[in-house]
């Protein structure tokens, strides 16, 4: 059949608000024109995020009703740790309430102040706790990875030449582990292809340094491997997960995207010393390490989400709708991340507001312009995620690129919602000059864009917005 469908069927509906122009105007001032700082109630169509929005199936809702809230040990528990071990393999596993609590973890346990972290590219919850812990975290992603219209498949590969590099230059005793992020968020949801995991942990097993991978979206890239990657059409998505997994020493998961749960996480590893001052600390900060601060019912709506998402009707309904919207944004001109990635359209902003530089964080005009025009709301991935603020306020290092995620969460929104993000992109794309520049009045020293507050007017263009 030609129609790729959802493979599923809507039980509850949720009303989304449909406001006017002059609410929203009103809104984003009062947020500071920020999105992040906005209520939900403002929002139509919200693209912030794929993290933790996902609709549960009914399988789902009913194995809440089985959450076993023992403290300690629980069934839940047990099925949460069978269904983890059985797609990872690892020996330990430990819950967390998100994933960047397997981060923090990770980083407080593992590194010393001027230890190195090579990554293909660190998602900025990541890069924040390396640096938290005196650590440098660096990209090493392929120069088609960084080329935004490159059309070459599995641009999230780690450049293996430059890993090598790094790891000589450095000296392996300064690198306690090496990540690889599958699929590669900042970078546009490129996925990492199988060949290029098995050569990063041959370089890595040389020098006996450890390979955990950030394995958000695990069973997104198990389904680009298994379609485009020569050698695995016939194999399953969850072998291919496994061999996945089976390549790396450890594991960072949030459970909010591939676990297609709204909250959860968890670190898997192999190694007991490892191990033992991972549970240490997560029971000092998190909870025992069977709840790992989370309920029983969310152990065992994850343990069957983790196995849904590796359905293959399900990607490859998933991979349909991101493909639909990236299509048409390429039709009309719009410049956008290619090939599509596996959970969201990214917009080059640089390239939709050539009238600004990335001092006057493009993305966050652009970001600003979806919701005002159409109460949409996507997020920077620019000069504001990933730029490296220095004293004195505007002379900063710009971010590596200005994008714009429309991030989609699973099994919300049916295509009418895309078509009417599609047409909003249009109209913001034929007024594009008059996207202005905005500068930061207020920010955290890290993470900033989730709090900063922002005040149009910056180096170059335009003074208003779309009238
Ligand atoms: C690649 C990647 N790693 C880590 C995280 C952190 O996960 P969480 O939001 O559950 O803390 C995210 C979240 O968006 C992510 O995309």
């Amino acid at each position: 059949m030609h129609t790729i469908i959802e493979p599923f069927r809507i039980k509850m509906t949720e009303a989304l608000p449909i406001t006017t122009r002059s609410q929203r105007q009103a809104w984003l001032a009062s947020a500071h024109n920020n999105v992040f700082l906005l209520d939900a109630e403002a929002i139509t169509v919200d693209l912030l995020t794929d993290s933790g929005t996902g609709a549960m199936s009914a399988r789902q809702w009913a194995a809440l009703m089985l959450g076993d809230e023992s403290y300690a040990g629980s069934t839940s528990w047990h099925r949460f740790e069978d269904t983890v071990r059985e797609i990872t393999g690892f020996k330990h596993i430990f819950p967390v309430h998100q994933g960047r609590v397997a981060e923090r973890i990770l980083a407080a346990t593992r590194l010393k102040p001027g230890a190195i972290v090579p990554n293909n590219s660190h998602f900025d919850t990541t890069r924040a706790k390396i640096e938290y812990a005196g650590a440098q975290a660096v990209d090493l992603l392929t120069p088609e990875g960084q080329d935004i219209y490159s059309e070459t498949r599995f641009k999230g590969n780690m450049d293996i030449e430059k890993l090598a590099h790094v790891i000589e230059s450095k000296g392996a005793a300064n690198i306690p582990f090496c990540m690889i992020t599958v699929t590669d968020n900042a970078g546009g949801g490129q996925p990492v292809s199988m060949e290029n995991i098995k050569l990063v942990k041959e370089i890595l097993n040389k020098y006996r340094v450890p390979l955990v991978i950030d394995a958000c979206r695990f069973a997104e890239n198990s389904y680009f491997i298994k379609e485009y990657e020569p050698g695995f059409a016939d194999w399953s998505l969850i072998e291919i997960a496994k061999q996945m997994f089976s390549l790396a020493d450890a594991a960072t998961m949030s459970a909010k995207k591939d676990g297609l749960a709204n909250i959860g996480g968890f670190f898997g590893c192999n190694n007991d010393e490892w191990a033992e001052d991972f549970r240490n600390m997560l029971i000092l900060t998190e909870g025992f390490s069977t709840y790992g601060g989370l309920a029983g019912r969310d152990l065992e709506a994850i343990a069957v989400g983790l196995k849904e998402a590796l359905e293959y009707d399900y990607q490859r309904y998933r991979h349909a709708t991101v493909e639909y919207m990236a299509s048409r944004l390429i039709k009309g001109d719009i410049p956008i991340v290619r090939p599509a990635g596996g959970h969201a359209v990214f917009i080059d902003a640089a390239a939709f507001c050539p009238h600004l530089t990335p001092r006057d964080y493009p993305g966050i005009g652009l970001v600003n312009a979806l919701f005002l025009e159409g109460g949409i709301r996507a997020v920077e991935l620019g000069s504001v995620m990933f730029g490296r603020p220095q004293p004195g306020g505007r002379d900063e290092i710009p971010g590596p690129r200005e994008l714009v995620r429309l991030a989609f969460p699973r099994r919300v929104y049916t295509q009418s919602h895309f078509d009417y993000v599609i047409e909003v992109l249009g109209l913001v794309w034929r007024q594009r000059d008059a996207i202005p520049a905005y500068r930061i009045t207020k920010q955290a020293p890290f993470l900033r864009h989730f709090t900063a507050h922002f005040a149009q007017g910056g180096n170059a263009g335009a003074a208003g917005f779309l009238p």
